[in-house]
């Protein structure tokens, strides 16, 4: 039990005399959005809550819970919570009683105690459907880290489109896997072509048809094209994910287009963070060349949570468009929004710091991309399934590590490590030759957006 300003708050268990009160609730929020007797089901979910838990109606479910939320030991808000054969849990639904909402973080709490719940029961996500037109339940959902998968028009309610939403748990393994390492994307030089070219021709042909040596070239030869920036010539754009030895893992080849959206063609990863890497850089990098991105791809399902978690859209599904039994996606993402701004991706142990307001200073070296960067510019941070926006307060340069070290606080780059580990932690991610571009330093902080 929390004691707060509001009386006090808790969380438990739905009981029997709570019954009156989870059908009221129900019938009275879900109304509006839904057809169907709400108190039928409000019963019928209520019933199997308290003998047990086990729905002998139920098809996929395995187990069904519903907790209350009190104030002052009078219910004031429920969560009801299916398990699924599939390891994954179902939210339905989530209500607040209207006097409760928006002051007392009573949904907070409730979907917390359900995320814990259902990630102690080893779900792989939990997952919950917002009739579009419910603002601010959607806003509620969208802050808490969940991720749109889609919509359906009259699902539940002609006329009322549903939105489906996700939070896929990812554990702290995965998590230090994913950061291991240390990826940068940079403009195609001459030492990455063969490289590339090898890539290319190894891993698309399962997937597009057509991929040859002439192929590779006239992507090439295009590249050699760009200053044109004539999008009558077709010239295009091509970055590389490489690591910190400028081994290429990944590609990804822009062509502007009438009408200024870029195609992206190739857009290729062999590992998960080149993958991620690549989707969050481009659209800052390509801004400037057009309103919104698209790439064709099969994506697997690591890639395809990496394109919803950062906003990317479906636009449409092709079946054997460019190869035989394969189903190719187009994806885009929407440059011109008002919204947009530039993303960097950073390790989650140091994400949580900055959080916590004890990490203040980023560092980088002087790729063209960081060097843009500006006093009072607002960044998303990203690791591979949460994101930050924190302000630039100030960009400051230096000649090297070292220098910068002189005049900086090194507390304030990685809190509670020492002068010589923080050093050798910026010489790990950066070699010599990265370190001579020059060292940027951000201060920052995070924002509520
Ligand atoms: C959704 C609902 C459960 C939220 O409960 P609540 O007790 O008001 O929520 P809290 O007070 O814990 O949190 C509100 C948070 O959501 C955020 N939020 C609310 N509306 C938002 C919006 N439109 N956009 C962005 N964020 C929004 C608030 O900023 C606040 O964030 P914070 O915790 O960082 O301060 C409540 O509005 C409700 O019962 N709605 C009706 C039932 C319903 O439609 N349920 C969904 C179907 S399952």
């Amino acid at each position: 039990m929390t004691e707060s300003d509001f009386g006090n708050i808790a969380i438990r268990p739905a009981v029997e005399e709570d019954f009156d009160f989870v059908v009221e609730l129900m019938d009275s929020a879900l109304s509006p959005y839904y057809g169907g007797d709400h108190r039928a089901h409000a019963e019928r979910i209520f019933k199997t809550h308290i003998s047990g838990g086990v729905d002998q109606l139920g098809f996929f479910s395995r187990e069904q819970k519903m907790f209350v939320a009190t104030v002052n030991n009078q219910p004031a808000g429920m969560i009801h919570v299916v398990g699924k054969r599939q390891c994954t849990y179902k939210i339905s639904p989530l209500i607040v009683a209207e006097t409760y909402r928006n002051t007392r973080g009573l949904g907070t709490l409730l979907l917390d105690h359900a995320e814990k719940y259902a990630r102690d029961a080893k779900a792989r996500q939990i997952y919950c459907t917002v009739a579009e037109n419910n603002s601010s339940a959607l806003g509620f959902f969208r802050a808490k880290g969940y991720i749109p998968a889609g919509k359906s028009a009259s699902h539940y309610k002609t006329n009322i489109t549903e939105v489906m939403l996700y939070k896929h748990f990812v554990d702290s393994d995965f998590e230090s896997r994913f950061d291991r390492v240390n990826i940068s994307v940079v403009p195609l030089g001459p030492s990455h072509e063969k490289q590339v070219r090898d890539l290319l021709l190894e891993n698309l042909p399962p997937f597009f048809d057509g991929i040859d040596d002439d192929w590779v070239n006239s992507l090439f030869g295009g590249y050699e094209r760009r200053d044109s920036q004539d999008i009558n010539l077709k010239y295009k754009l091509i970055y590389v994910a490489v690591n910190r030895d400028n081994t290429v893992l990944g590609v990804a080849g822009a062509t502007p287009k009438k009408g200024e959206p870029i195609k992206v063609m190739p857009f290729l990863a062999t590992t998960l963070p080149a993958f991620v890497a690549l989707l969050s850089d481009i659209p800052f990098l390509l801004k400037d060349f057009g309103r919104k991105l698209y790439i064709h791809i099969a994506p697997t399902s690591s890639e395809t949570l990496a394109l919803q978690q950062r906003g990317w859209n479906l636009d449409a599904v092709l079946p054997e468009a460019y190869h035989l039994g394969i189903v190719t996606e187009q994806w885009s993402s929407d440059l011109d929004n008002p919204n947009f701004m530039r993303q960097m991706r950073i390790k989650k142990t140091f994400l949580d710091l900055i959080r916590k307001g004890e990490k203040t200073l980023e560092v980088r070296v002087g790729y063209n991309n960081i060097r843009s960067i500006t006093d009072g510019e607002l960044i998303r941070l990203t690791t591979f399934h949460e994101n930050q926006v924190i302000k630039v307060n100030q960009v400051r340069k230096y000649d090297s590590f070292a220098a910068m070290m002189e005049e900086e606080d090194f507390d304030r780059i990685a809190p509670g490590r020492s002068e010589e580990d923080v050093f050798s932690l910026l010489k790990d991610i950066y070699p010599p030759e990265k370190e001579s571009l020059g060292v940027i330093v951000l201060d920052i902080s995070p924002q509520r957006i």
